[in-house]
């Protein structure tokens, strides 16, 4: 069977975006080899209110479970929970060449915008967090890393520190491979079409939160960029605004957005409906939500079973790695 990691940072709320581009993919990827992590250790390559930190951790296995991903099929667990990812890391680290750190466009993205606005503050984990995250990948086992594009990079990374591992020590880590769904389930932002929606940009009106309150999701829909043409029609290129919508559109009812776009010639009615679709699509996740944050213990309690299911795997593997490099075994 094929063995599928992923993970999510608790860091700002889940979006649309985070929805439509990876949670949902991971329900329709679940089965017993399924492990879907709260990265939390991944958070800390900036500075983090701590108790904005666990507040955020918990909220986000809640949503996990809120979609639909089901903790008596697949693992869902938060990876400081299990410290044998912090472990791995290390012996990642040390496998991975500083050039090949430095080159992850994330890093540099990052790295200059933390010197530009941050106070000039870089972290060394924000260097080595792609180690971390091969860790994370490799302590399973795994076949398939369902990511965005933009993880592309990282899954790779970790594919060549599994090969030179494997090849400096012998046959140690199976050799993972990232699926990246079709460009078109990308949901960019509201307010500026051409850049991602993301959770962590402060674009308030451009973000539709996965929990928010339909009034305002509908809002948001509304007052969304379209483009100066007035005709709907599918072209990222030339209509960013009006192609989002339909992305969504189409995201939403289980459709290519070409398709969705059908029957609309003008920008109004397409945005009610959107609004419609997505606030549809969303309402049975926020009841879940709020059904299962009214009982944190039990979410407690099923990150508990989740880490401990998931610890068997990453305890057999680190010990196989440690042995491989030469770490000498305690009696
Ligand atoms: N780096 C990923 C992101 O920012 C999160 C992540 C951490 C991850 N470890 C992972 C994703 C392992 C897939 C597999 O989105």
């Amino acid at each position: 069977m094929t063995r599928v990691f992923s993970g999510m940072k608790p860091t700002g709320d889940a979006t649309l975006g985070s929805y439509l581009g990876a949670l949902r993919h991971w329900v329709d990827d679940q089965g017993p080899e399924a492990l879907y992590c709260v990265v939390d250790l991944h958070a800390l390559t900036v500075p983090q209110d701590p108790v904005q930190l666990r507040a955020e951790t918990l909220g986000l296995a809640t949503t996990f479970l809120a979609v639909g991903i089901d903790p008596n099929v697949s693992i869902v667990f938060v990876q400081s929970h299990v410290h044998e990812h912090s472990e791995l890391a290390w012996l990642m680290e040390c496998t991975a060449s500083i050039g090949e750190l430095r080159r992850m466009t994330q890093f540099k993205d990052k790295s200059e915008k933390a010197e530009e606005g941050g106070g000039g503050f870089v972290s060394g984990g924000l260097l080595t967090y792609p180690a971390l995250m091969a860790a994370d990948i490799l302590l399973y086992d795994t076949d398939e890393v369902p990511v965005g594009d933009d993880q592309r990079q990282h899954v790779e990374l970790t594919r060549d520190l599994a090969i030179r591992f494997n090849s400096r020590y012998g046959d140690t880590f199976v050799v993972p491979k990232a699926t990246v769904r079709p460009a078109g389930a990308r949901v960019m932002d509201l307010q500026d079409p051409t850049r991602k929606m993301s959770k962590s940009e402060d674009s308030p009106a451009g973000t539709i939160l996965l929990l928010e309150e339909p009034g305002a999701i509908a809002k948001k829909i509304k007052r969304a960029v379209t483009d100066t043409e007035a005709d709907v029609r599918y072209d990222p290129s030339t209509k960013p605004g009006v192609s989002n919508l339909l992305s969504i559109l189409a995201a939403s009812t289980g459709r290519t957005p070409e398709a969705a776009a059908e029957g609309y010639t003008q920008y109004g009615p397409l945005k009610n409906d959107t609004a419609d679709a997505v606030v549809e699509l969303l309402a049975p996740i926020r009841a879940r939500h709020t059904e299962l944050a009214a009982d944190p213990a039990e979410v407690h309690r099923i990150l508990d079973a989740g880490a401990e299911r998931a610890r068997k795997t990453a305890a057999t593997t680190l010990a196989r790695a440690r042995a491989a490099v030469g770490l000498l075994a305690p009696r």
